[in-house]
């Protein structure tokens, strides 16, 4: 399906998953629950293709990402020919599942910025959260080995009702570990979290103390930059999830589907596969990707909102989580029909403080599998 009234931009950022499996198991990881249907058939001559196309297309950014891309045995080749193709190459990992030295040969291989995932400055919330008791000391051996390579290092904490009283500590560790930034990143929820909602979501008074804690360091205490991203479920207005769909970035997920967001395969949409079509076939003229551009296929309320520029009626994968109808406003927004519905989930997601996630493993996967 080709929209031929629309002006069709060449995406920006091309995000590779080099694979679903990680040794952590994080409660609120946004890989699809099925996770363990998937397989890496991707082989490192279809990443290099990948990359070749987007790049021709005029792609400039380069993420890595997973699961755990560490473990992918073809990292430093992919790195090093994102990097003769000239891409701005920033690595996203959990620091965990590398060999001994891998930074370094990520480093000369090209690599500029790596985005750590530290969920907490003690050990016993990181390993409450991740599920993996050699997680916290080997993410502080990958936090040195990225400040001594002199690579930039982003820290990339994901909040919920775990660690969300930990702000303060955390922003002080991500300092001595010598952060260029820091994200605190309450998270939003899809897959893993969105299965966990009732046991990680944090209530409006704990996050507004949260950004109250951000403001005062910002303001007094750090040069660090941090940068506080509220969740989606306390607003009224969603996020221009994004920046409009199928308009800047393009996932690649370790099957090979090609996506416009890294959970857009939880939606009833038919998505091209890399080693079926070229990456331009892809982008200009799937039904796929074309079928949320423009505001055509908008209902109302968003269809005749002033707003729908700015936000493009939100999230579409948050649409169809919550009401099962990938073309209604995104609930966030209070004009949305189904609104409501959003705060009793909000509501019910509090009423136990102290229930436990599930960890998102092969076993747990296999057992959502099952029961569907
Ligand atoms: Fe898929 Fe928002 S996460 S459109």
């Amino acid at each position: 399906m080709k929209n031929d009234f629309i002006k069709i931009k060449p995406p920006l950022w091309i995000l590779l998953e080099l694979t679903h499996k990680c040794p952590l198991e994080c409660n609120y990881c946004y890989n699809q629950l099925d996770f363990a249907l998937t397989k890496d058939v991707m082989k490192k001559e279809d990443w290099f293709r990948v990359m070749e196309e987007a790049r021709e297309m005029g792609a400039v950014q380069l993420g890595i990402s997973g699961g755990e891309p560490l473990l992918n045995k073809d990292i430093v080749q992919i790195i090093k020919k994102a990097n003769d193709l000239k891409f701005y190459t920033n690595l996203i990992t959990s620091g965990v599942g590398g060999e001994k030295g891998i930074i370094k040969k990520l480093k000369n291989a090209g690599l500029k910025t790596v985005q750590l995932g530290i969920q907490s400055h003690d050990k016993e919330t990181m390993t409450l959260i991740t599920n993996n008791k050699s997680a916290y000391d080997k993410k502080l051996e990958i936090a040195k080995e990225i400040k001594d390579e002199g690579l930039q290092l982003i820290i990339n904490t994901c909040i919920t009702r775990e660690n969300i009283h930990q702000i303060a500590d955390i922003i002080d560790f991500a300092e001595e570990l010598g952060a260029n930034y820091l994200e605190i990143a309450n998270i939003q929820y899809y897959g893993w979290a969105l299965k966990n909602v009732d046991s990680l979501l944090p209530t409006k008074e704990q996050i507004l103390q949260a950004k109250k804690t951000c403001d005062y360091y910002r303001e007094k205490k750090t040069n660090m930059k941090v940068f506080f991203v509220v969740p989606d479920y306390f607003e009224e207005r969603p996020k221009p999830c994004m920046n409009g769909w199928g308009t800047t970035f393009l996932t690649i997920n370790p099957d090979g589907n090609a996506l416009p967001c890294n959970t857009a395969n939880t939606l009833p949409l038919h998505f091209p596969n890399v080693k079926d079509f070229s990456i331009k076939e892809i982008w200009n003229d799937s039904e796929a990707f074309n079928f949320f551009r423009g505001d055509a296929w908008m209902p109302d309320p968003c269809r005749t909102c002033p707003e729908k520029e700015k936000d493009f009626g939100g999230c579409r994968c948050q649409a169809y989580a919550l009401t099962k109808n990938m073309k209604a406003t995104d609930p966030v927004c209070s004009k949305s029909p189904d609104h409501d519905n959003l705060q009793k989930l909000v509501k019910d997601s509090l009423k136990d403080m102290n229930k436990k996630p599930l960890y998102r493993n092969r076993k747990n996967s296999l057992i959502f599998i099952n029961k569907e």
